[in-house]
């Protein structure tokens, strides 16, 4: 009977053995510091320990990644990068001529990413023809919100039109509200001035000048119009915006301090963390003048090659969950944007992310969708920082004429290119 019972034991002890042997360490990079982007991350943390695997977090605050891109690039010097991390848009092809990325296709062609995923979004994720990455979501950029409170006090419409947002402006400041919450960080400055360039350029002066970055448009007089309305702009954002993060600026809006922020749709974590209800509490509307247009900014994980075993199929778990419909209630719930698998349910989605999903397929079925140059996904990381650059530098100089600032633009492009 004793000698029974061991070999059960043994057995069972047998059967638990892969589990053990296959759980594996994945180091994840990101920047989702943020109260409300914590709890995105935190889902996806819990959903892989529930398979086995152990989660080591490399979080590097700083709004828009720029200083976990200086982190990974020191890691990745010295030989030792982590088993994944956020790198979006082109900047993934140059990660991948680096020859450090893994590929993904047998876990891709498994769970059928071809198709669940929308074309054009699913190229970026690949390098030379294979998955390198996974993307986790689409976050829209032009948005405008509105704490709807302090509206109904000075008795406001939501803007549908840049003069509309101009006057609604004017009001709030005269009530003694910040009209605009804003940051102080060049990426801030150049999600306002791309939404600005949607709203004046158009679809089609938005892509002349961020993807195929054409001299004459980004010299053109509208350009310069851009330029004097993000100047305008400026005049109605509060003196101690400086150094301030993003969503810092969401809670003065929450806080009822400020009127509007122009912000991506991560704007709406934090009012959910806050427990805040969409369309009751806070209100999203589309970017005035950019309405029918979806700048889309999407979120990737992508995968450096390991050489662990463990820790490799840990890897490509991590890999899979994140496509599965789970995960993608729960990150996209948290972290303010839809999910990027179009055949998701919604119906436990809130009012933003429900319009998100239908302005995103709309603009995807008639040319609509426009990549974020603030949000790496429209050019390399040396046109975006050329651009911030110059944008910044505007923000912060009164006197420098617009017609200047779009020149300055042109030259600072050309010479990273
Ligand atoms: C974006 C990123 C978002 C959000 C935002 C603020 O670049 O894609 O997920 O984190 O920065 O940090």
């Amino acid at each position: 009977m004793k000698t029974i019972s061991r070999l059960a034991l043994g057995l069972s002890m047998a059967c638990l053995l892969p589990l053990t042997t296959h759980a594996g360490e994945v180091e994840v990079l990101h920047w989702w510091t943020s109260g409300g982007e914590k709890r995105a991350a935190d889902t996806l943390q819990k959903l892989l320990e529930e398979k086995g695997h152990v989660w080591k977090d490399f979080a590097v605050a700083g709004g828009g990644g720029e200083a976990a891109m200086t982190v990974l690039k020191t890691r990745a010097v010295s030989g030792n990068p982590p088993a994944a991390a956020q790198i979006k848009g082109p900047n993934i092809q140059e990660w991948g001529q680096l020859g450090l990325l893994a590929d993904l296709t047998a876990v891709a062609n498994q769970g059928q990413w071809d198709k669940l995923l929308p074309e054009q979004l699913a190229e970026v994720v690949k390098y030379d023809g294979h998955y390198v990455a996974v993307p986790l979501n689409i976050h829209r950029v032009n948005w405008l919100w509105i704490n709807p409170t302090v509206f109904a006090k000075v008795g406001l419409q939501p803007p549908t039109t840049l003069d509309e947002l101009f006057s609604a402006a004017d009001k709030l400041k005269a009530a003694g509200y910040i009209a605009i919450a804003h940051g102080g960080q060049p990426w801030q400055d150049g999600t306002l001035f791309e939404n600005l360039v949607l709203a004046i350029l158009g679809p089609e002066g938005y892509h002349k000048a961020f993807v195929e970055q054409d001299p004459a448009t980004l010299t053109s007089a509208k350009m310069a119009e851009a330029f004097a309305t993000l100047r305008k702009l400026r005049s109605y954002i509060d003196a101690d915006a400086a150094g301030r993060d993003w969503n810092a600026a969401t809670g003065l809006l929450i806080d009822g301090k400020a009127g509007m922020q122009i912000m991506g749709d991560w704007a709406k974590s934090e009012w959910t963390a806050a427990g805040k209800v969409a369309g009751k509490d806070y209100q999203c509307v589309v970017f005035p003048g950019t309405q029918g247009r979806f700048i889309y900014n999407m979120d990737s994980l992508v995968m450096f090659k390991l050489s662990n075993e463990a820790n490799r199929q840990a890897q490509d778990d991590l890999a899979r969950t994140v496509l599965e419909p789970k995960f993608q209630e729960f990150f996209n719930q948290n972290k303010g944007s839809i999910p990027v698998r179009l055949d998701q349910d919604m119906s436990s989605f809130d009012s933003c992310a429900q319009k998100s999903m239908q302005d995103f397929k709309q603009a995807a079925s008639n040319g609509g969708l426009e990549p974020s140059l603030a949000h790496d996904m429209a050019a390399s990381s040396y046109v975006q920082g050329a651009v911030f650059d110059v944008v910044t530098n505007f923000f912060n100089s009164p006197d420098m004429p617009p017609e200047k600032a779009a020149e300055q633009l042109a030259a600072a492009i050309k010479a990273v290119q």
